[in-house]
């Protein structure tokens, strides 16, 4: 993003930029292992009633506040009332914790494209390659300072805008291959429509208040909402575009995404485990012990497995350009250091907060905190806990101190708020309620005085 506030130029520009921060390893990696591990169908339809409702209402929000205010975060919120800085310093820290263990992710993803590209395909479908692979020092932290390193090489010269040409290029590439992978495992593998049922069909029984925490975290993260993304996003936004319809695009686009990439894992790993609980709670390992045994089961599958990991890496790496570009922006105007200081600072602090994430999972596995390795932790605490504080905030200070009016008026410099009513129920009574429940039940079940 440039510094000089230029807005997004035509209708589908806006959407386009939002969508391409909001769809990365959120959509393909993390929504299909929580999908599998928090009930199937009861996690898919908690998920979309919540993005109908909250996710709505929250995007609708930030974006409005983006574009009343024309500044990002930090600025934004001081701009409306001064007492509400702090949320928005809050919502610039989330990207920082984020970027570190998504780099150690994107290494992976590295690892396996290049795996594939050595023909070494046939190794990595076996069922301790994964395990054996992150249980190791080395390599994994090497992986992750490639990735890590390429993404500050590229914030630092400002070429950003190439990579997400091609990535944008390439999205309906991605698209078309998930559902292509997705396809072929269900019609071609015996198990796989045990699979589809599980994903499809809600089954009350499985439902959990972890349900509910699991897919509104998720719900933030996928749409980067609740960390001053879709504000700054807003801030370029011109008054003639409708923050409502652009905000129902991004959603459905961001859901299709993620939809699509649980049809291709969790068939799968009915085909090959059975479904049982173990292979379904999985968790972040999911996707890298799953896919590579698809593509091994596949005519061609080699190419199509180095196809389709360069792609998931094209689509992590606009978004931790994106994560990283967010954090770097806020030190240059908090702290007023140059471009290239930022840059610096920020790639240290996440060679600091990647490594032991990395470590987490060999050398330091018997270290944990809060009965969570490294990452997990850090993933925890950004997406169930500092976000449902960023959104509970927003939406009081949206009820109380701004108005909804406020953000209603806004909306409406472009048309009609279709959902007006939804949207003022939403962000009045239900988000409130409901985020702090779920935040103090997490919370509770965290330090093990409930179970949830
Ligand atoms: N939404 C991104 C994904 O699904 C991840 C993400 C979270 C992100 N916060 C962000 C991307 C901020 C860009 C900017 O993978």
């Amino acid at each position: 993003m440039s510094s000089n506030r230029s807005s997004f130029t035509g209708k589908i520009g806006f959407v386009l930029a939002a969508a391409g921060s909001a769809v990365g390893l959120g959509n393909i990696w993390r929504f299909p292992y929580l999908a599998a591990k928090y009930g199937g169908g009861m996690f898919l339809l908690v998920y979309i009633a919540l993005s109908v409702t909250f996710g709505f209402a929250l995007m609708v929000a930030e974006i409005a506040i983006g574009r009343k205010t024309g500044k990002s975060a930090i600025e934004a919120f001081t701009a409306l009332d001064k007492r509400f800085t702090f949320v928005g310093v809050l919502a610039a820290i989330v990207p920082a914790i984020i970027l570190p263990y998504y780099s150690v992710i994107g290494g992976w993803v590295t690892k396996y494209l290049v795996g594939f590209v050595s023909g070494d395909a046939s190794n990595m479908a076996g069922d301790a390659y994964f395990g054996n692979y992150i249980g190791s020092v080395g390599e994994p932290l090497l992986w992750f300072a490639l990735f890590i390193g390429a993404t500050a090489v590229i914030v630092l010269f400002g070429v950003e805008k190439g990579i997400e040409k091609v990535s944008k290029v390439l999205m309906p590439v991605l698209i078309a291959l998930t559902l292509f992978i997705a396809l072929y495992t269900i019609f071609s593998m015996d198990g796989a429509w045990d699979g589809v049922r599980y994903y499809l069909l809600p089954d009350f029984s499985n439902f959990s208040l972890m349900t509910v925490v699991a897919a509104m975290g998720q719900l933030f993260y996928s749409m980067s909402l609740a960390m001053g993304i879709m504000i700054t996003f807003g801030s370029y936004m011109k008054k003639d575009i409708s923050i409502e319809k652009s905000a129902k695009q991004i959603e459905i686009f961001d859901t299709g995404v993620a939809f699509l990439a649980g049809l291709m894992i969790i068939p799968a790993v009915f085909a090959f485990s059975g479904g049982n609980e173990e292979a379904l709670g999985k968790g972040p390992s999911l996707m890298f012990v799953t896919l590579p045994k698809v593509f091994e089961a596949m005519p061609g599958g080699t190419i199509i497995g180095a196809v389709f990991f360069f792609m998931v890496l094209l689509a992590a790496l606009t978004s931790s350009i994106s994560l990283m570009e967010t954090v770097v922006s806020v030190f240059m105007d908090k702290f007023k250091l140059g471009r290239r200081t930022s840059c610096l600072v920020v790639l240290g602090i996440s060679v600091l907060l990647g490594v032991p994430s990395s470590l987490g999972y060999s050398a330091w596995s018997d270290f944990t905190i809060l009965g969570m390795q490294v990452l997990d932790f850090f993933d925890f605490i950004s997406n169930s806990i500092m976000m449902p504080v960023v959104a509970l905030i927003t939406a009081i200070f949206v009820s109380f101190v701004i108005k909804p009016k406020a953000i209603i008026d806004e909306v409406e410099l472009s048309g009609k708020f279709k959902w007006k009513k939804l949207f003022s129920v939403v962000i009045r009574y239900v988000a409130p309620v409901c985020i702090l429940a779920i935040l103090v039940s997490s919370v509770l079940d965290v330090f093990g005085i409930v179970k949830i």
